[in-house]
């Protein structure tokens, strides 16, 4: 089941709205490649099914990184005071986000399931929690964040 952007998701920051949606459709994407992998035994030895899983799981750890990097800098900007617990959260899912791609660079394409679902349910948790928990913050600090917020505040 893919995931689907609504306005519960919206941390009212424009750039880390836009990079959460491009992260949406990647694991939409991987989710397609996955669900269309062949019914055939030998699915594992279709090297148009190898190469699409591992193209997305390397295109979602890329921009998974430089979504984190951005809003940890953006963190900052804003001298958020949960930023290194919030970091650590980036971190934890990025050893496990590596360990799962290094499988599957080694050939374990079924692993590309379980990164597919680890990813998805850890994406929606961190964002409706961690990264909601700077929202109010980002909108009384002065900010990028805060402009965006005031006017949609009425
Ligand atoms: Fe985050």
């Amino acid at each position: 089941m893919k995931i689907e952007w609504n306005e519960n998701l919206s941390t009212g920051v424009p750039k880390i709205d836009a990079q959460h949606k491009g992260l949406i459709t990647l694991i939409n994407a991987l989710e397609e490649a996955v669900e269309s992998r062949p019914e055939d035994a030998h699915h594992l030895h279709d090297k148009t099914y190898k190469a699409t899983i591992i193209g997305l799981v390397m295109k979602l750890r890329d921009y998974a990184f430089y979504h984190f990097y951005t809003e940890e800098i953006f963190m900052r900007s804003i001298r958020y005071p949960g930023y290194i617990r919030h970091r650590r959260e980036h971190d934890i899912f990025s050893l496990r986000l590596l360990k799962y791609e290094i499988n599957v660079l080694e050939g374990d394409y079924m692993q590309a399931e379980d990164l597919l679902g680890f990813v998805m349910s850890w994406f929606s948790n961190h964002v409706r929690i961690t990264d909601m928990a700077y929202v109010p913050h980002a909108s009384t600090s002065g900010g990028e964040g805060s402009a965006q917020k005031e006017t949609e505040a009425g």
